[in-house]
């Protein structure tokens, strides 16, 4: 009986350090600190002038980037890993047209771990929404060749590419619950779209989308990110485009929605330009403010699978920024990282 009564309290005690070991409540304002600009184009052939939109974990004590290669001539993708922020500009550039992924327009990468199937996937824009496996993520040689998603442009997709104004489909982000995938994508129009398919069916069977949410273009522009805080709690960031007049395709900002379910309705939580997710408003540049733009990257995920579940405290988000003199064409702007720090948090 003793032994029993011990057995009951040795696990009540497990219980409770298991619930207690991250804040699962989210704060309603957040404020960061920035690091200069930590990662550049290499000097070499490819001529590449901006490096954009990372998608970050760590795994096996390795931080693991995938990224969009940026010149006037398109777009295509890279990979590399470092060990400590301080190496991150030094790492060598794997450039993903060597592999499966081929030469092509490919943007805008997220990279996870879908666990059922035991497999590393990359989801990117092709023009279509696309996605490449690979068993290793150390391997970039490995992934395989793009699928599609859809079969096409969807009808939705398409008439709201041209309403109010032309529009571009991209920024594709998949995020899992327990037993559906679903599919994000923007339109830089205003819209934001998700399809789903079932967990067991994945990557088949996307459904046609639907709206997700709709607003302004320049209030819901694009690099939508959906995480989990917990199994019923999700948080969405989306890029938008700030007031102040910017010859660099605008200053960029993230606002952040919950929902207790991935398909929504999603309620504003720092949703404002003066009240940021993560914007010039509420972020402290440790050396030179070097950029005006926060702009489309990620929140490093220390757990790997389809949950894409984070703590929400001492959040890292690497990001996209610009010189705001720059003045060029918009694919041919010289686009940096930098890693912003959340502060404040309570853990
Ligand atoms: C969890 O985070 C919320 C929001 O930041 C904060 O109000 C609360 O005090 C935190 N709880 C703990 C136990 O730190
Ligand atoms: C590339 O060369 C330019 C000067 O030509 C220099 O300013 C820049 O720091 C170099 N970048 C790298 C990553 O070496
Ligand atoms: C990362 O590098 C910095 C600067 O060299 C060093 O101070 C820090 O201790 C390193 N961090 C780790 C975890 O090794
Ligand atoms: C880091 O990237 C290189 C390719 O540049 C790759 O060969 C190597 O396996 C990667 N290392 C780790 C630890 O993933
Ligand atoms: C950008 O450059 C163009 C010429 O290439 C010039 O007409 C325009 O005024 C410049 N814009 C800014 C904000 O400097």
């Amino acid at each position: 009986m003793r032994f029993f009564l011990f057995l009951a309290f040795a696990a009540v005690i497990a219980a409770h350090s298991i619930f207690l070991r991250q804040n699962t409540t989210l704060p309603s304002t957040f404020k960061w600190t920035s690091t200069d600009i930590l990662v550049s184009p290499k000097n070499d052939s490819r001529g590449i002038a901006g490096i954009k939109d990372p998608s970050i974990v760590y795994y096996r004590n390795t931080y693991h980037v995938f990224a969009s290669t940026a010149k006037a001539e398109g777009y295509n993708l890279v990979y590399f890993n470092f060990t400590n922020f301080s190496e991150a500009g030094a790492a060598p550039f794997y450039y993903l047209d060597q592999s499966g992924i081929g030469t092509g327009y490919r943007a805008a990468p997220e990279v996870f771990y879908f666990e059922p199937q035991k497999l590393w996937y990359l989801i990117y824009q092709n023009g279509n929404a696309a996605y490449s496996t690979n068993k290793d993520i150390s391997d970039p040689a490995g992934w395989t060749a793009p699928k599609n998603f859809y079969r096409g442009t969807p009808a939705l997709i398409e008439e709201g590419l041209k309403t109010p104004q032309q529009g571009y489909w991209v920024d594709m982000w998949v995020i899992c619950d327990d037993a559906e995938c679903h599919l994000f994508s923007s339109d830089d129009n205003g819209r934001l779209y998700r399809s789903q398919t079932t967990l067991s069916s994945f990557p088949e069977g996307m459904s046609d989308p639907v709206i997700a949410m709709q607003a302004n273009k320049n209030d819901l522009f694009e690099a939508s990110l959906v995480y989990s805080i917990s199994p019923n709690l999700y948080l969405l960031l989306v890029e938008c485009i700030g007031a102040a007049p910017s010859s660099a395709g605008g200053v960029r900002y993230f606002r952040s929605w919950t929902s207790s379910s991935i398909s929504g309705p999603w309620a504003a939580l720092a949703a404002t330009e003066t009240n940021p997710f993560l914007g010039e408003n509420n972020v402290l540049f440790t050396g030179t403010q070097w950029t005006n733009s926060l702009s489309h990257g990620e929140i490093i995920r220390t757990q790997l699978d389809q949950t894409l579940r984070i703590t929400p405290c001492n959040m890292r988000f690497l990001y996209q920024g610009v010189e705001p003199t720059a003045n060029v064409t918009y694919n041919a702007l010289p686009w940096r990282l930098g890693l912003a720090s959340q502060i404040d948090g309570k853990c």
